[in-house]
């Protein structure tokens, strides 16, 4: 541990630092970025959450949470943002994340709205359960009675045109957790997994992971494609 942050100043891009009782990430050159951490007590994802009518957003239709799709694997949960969300529909989510700087993130996120968060995000926060793991292994090893309902993938989104907005965050999860090339390969042991359903998120104009999603749900930015299960 540096004791003094200047001494890292030309040897390493990024720091994880404890300040102000939270974890965050924050580049040695801070004229770059500012600090991210992971905070569901704060802004849009519980405002989000407290929404009304949150059950015909299209990733609730796209899990199936009216057909009784409420055991959630998020095998891609990066900084937790969907893993919220799906806790906040009322599903119970194990979220998976392979890269440990961000499951360092979203452990403190988590456990900082466990212990500050008021009746609207404790409960929502201790329905995830993280897992520090490359998903495709934890998938594997699952028993059929511990397979969840829906699997729900995020990869990482490589924009073909230069033009495609990609915030901070996003262009710093990337350097951290690369460009995620093995997404087909996890979404086709998530199909063998699954009880009733995989589901993709992929930008709005961007090809589906798969050829012929059974189903697709678009919201505004996103679209959710559903994928069946592949028995056998
Ligand atoms: C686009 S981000 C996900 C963002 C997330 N949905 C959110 O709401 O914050 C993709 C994340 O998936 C993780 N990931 C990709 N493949 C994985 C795998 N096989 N196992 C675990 N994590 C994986 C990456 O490390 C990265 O953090």
């Amino acid at each position: 541990m540096l004791r003094d942050p200047d001494a890292a100043q030309g040897r390493f891009d990024l720091l994880l630092a404890f300040r102000q009782n939270r974890l965050e990430l924050r580049s040695v050159d801070s004229s770059v970025l500012s600090p991210i951490c992971v905070d569901f007590l704060l802004g849009s994802t519980a405002q989000r959450a407290a929404r009304q009518h949150m059950g015909k957003q299209p990733l609730a239709v796209a899990i199936g949470l009216r057909k009784g799709c409420t055991s959630v694997v998020d095998a891609t949960a990066g900084l937790g943002n969907d893993a919220f969300m799906l806790a906040a529909l009322g599903c119970s989510v194990t979220a998976v994340e392979r890269c440990s700087v961000l499951a360092a993130l979203l452990d403190d996120g988590l456990s900082r709205a466990i212990a500050d968060g008021g009746l609207q995000t404790r409960p929502v926060a201790e329905r995830i359960n993280l897992v520090g793991a490359d998903a495709r292994a934890f998938l594997a090893g699952l028993s059929t009675a511990d397979a969840p309902d829906a699997i729900y993938l995020d990869p990482m989104f490589t924009p073909r045109r230069k033009k495609v907005a990609v915030n901070k965050v996003m262009q710093l999860t990337r350097k951290l957790a690369g460009d995620d090339a093995d997404a087909p390969e996890l979404l086709e042991i998530a199909r063998r997994i699954a009880k009733k359903r995989v589901v993709v998120k992929r930008h709005r104009l961007a090809p589906p992971l798969a050829p012929d999603p059974a189903g697709e749900h678009a919201g505004k930015m996103v679209r959710y494609d559903v994928y069946l299960p592949i028995n056998g």
